[in-house]
């Protein structure tokens, strides 16, 4: 049992994996500003993990950037214990927003990374779990991709992971002690099994998943398939998705590693190694839910690649982790949560 910090916990990924963590016996307490999140979502994860697991989890409504809020946070980790590692999910996510507000994408990503970074030298805390991301590959020269492919990434979100990456290698060759894994996801989908917690995206969705989702529950007309004419088997674009859950149990092996043996900096995919096209997903998903998700194949989307698949041999190696659910139990979970929730957590 260890004392956890976890920034972003009440988003898509922490939200998950506070549930795993607490589940495993974990104290937590988690920093929130709940700028894309619902304070709900820790509700439920504490009604999920049950009363005694529920007790063990804090949660402090503040910002990364602010040092103030992060000192609080340090102090608010209920016990006697100092924090023995951060679990880092707080950050910006949409590509396309990041173009257009690129200071703000840099602000949060970059700059609340280094004030945490700071924080936890200050309260001599050496642990890290950074959320990276396959966007860092662009597109990628060779598929299944190798955590050795360049780093080239083509939009601003991008370039801020890259920049938080690049720190993390300086502070790791500044001084021993640190223990760092930076997890490089793929495309996360699906939900908690339950139903009770799942992805809330705030307005008109980007990604396939909750857009597939949205159609098959009625709140939207069409999926618009963003090109036909790939050089992929049915012309439309493959990607790895990942189950949440999976995920979240990628964290939980990732931190058990870092704090079980000698100081490291890990990097490392979490994906599954198996690629699904855009109409496999369509056809999954109308399987799943029984309903039909009617789409129209339109232009390709500017800065997509054709194909984004993990080598996640690495990952399987180092943590003894791989993934165990498929795209039909993404379906099924994913598909469990958005009828329950046809509006998230009503934020
Ligand atoms: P999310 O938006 O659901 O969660 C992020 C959380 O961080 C939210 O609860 C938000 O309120 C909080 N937050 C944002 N800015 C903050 C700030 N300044 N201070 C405190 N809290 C703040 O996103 P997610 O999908 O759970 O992603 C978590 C992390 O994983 C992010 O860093 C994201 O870039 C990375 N990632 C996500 C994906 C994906 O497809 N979801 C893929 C690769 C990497
Ligand atoms: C996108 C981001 C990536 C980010 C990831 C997770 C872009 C170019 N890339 O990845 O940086 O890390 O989200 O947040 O935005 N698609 C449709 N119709 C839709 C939506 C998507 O056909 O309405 C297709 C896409 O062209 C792609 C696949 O579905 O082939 C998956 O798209 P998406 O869920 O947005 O993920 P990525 O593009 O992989």
């Amino acid at each position: 049992m260890a004392q956890l910090l976890i920034t972003g916990g009440a988003g898509f990924i922490g939200s998950h994996t506070a549930l795993v963590l607490l589940e495993a016996g974990h104290n937590l307490v988690v920093l929130d500003n709940f700028s894309n999140s619902a304070p709900e979502a820790l509700r439920r994860v504490q009604e999920l993990a049950g009363p005694e697991a529920a007790q063990r989890l804090t949660v402090v409504e503040g910002d990364i950037r602010s040092a103030a809020d992060l000192d609080r946070t340090f102090a608010a980790a209920p016990g006697d214990q100092p924090v023995a590692a951060v679990i880092h999910f707080a950050g910006l996510k949409a590509v396309g927003e990041s173009v257009r507000e690129p200071l703000r994408y840099w602000d949060v990503n970059l700059a609340g990374s280094r004030q945490l970074l700071a924080a936890m030298q200050a309260h001599g805390c050496r642990t890290l779990v950074f959320s990276s991301s396959a966007t860092l590959y662009g597109y990628p020269e060779v598929v299944p991709i190798p955590e050795t492919a360049p780093i080239q990434p083509i939009n601003p979100y991008g370039h801020s992971k890259a920049a938080v990456e690049q720190l993390l290698d300086d502070l790791a060759a500044s001084e021993p002690g640190w223990r760092i894994a930076r997890l490089r996801y793929f495309n996360p989908v699906g939900a908690h099994p339950s139903g009770r917690i799942g992805e809330d995206p705030s307005g008109v969705p980007n990604n396939l998943f909750p857009f597939v989702s949205q159609v098959a529950v009625g709140r939207r007309a069409e999926l618009q398939v963003f090109g036909g004419d790939w050089p992929t088997p049915d012309g439309s674009g493959i990607r790895d998705y990942i189950h949440v859950m999976d995920l979240a149990e990628g964290h939980r092996a990732a931190l058990d590693v870092l704090l079980a043996e000698p100081p490291q900096l890990l990097t490392l995919n979490l994906g599954s190694g198996e690629g699904h096209s855009v109409l496999d997903v369509v056809r999954a998903f109308e399987a799943a839910s029984g309903r039909p998700v009617p789409f129209q194949i339109v232009a390709r989307r500017d800065g997509d690649a054709a194909s984004t698949v993990a080598d996640p041999r690495l990952a399987a190696e180092r943590l003894g982790w791989r993934t165990r659910r498929g795209l039909a139990d993404m379906c099924r979970d994913g598909w469990c949560w958005q009828q329950a929730n046809p509006h998230g957590y009503g934020h």
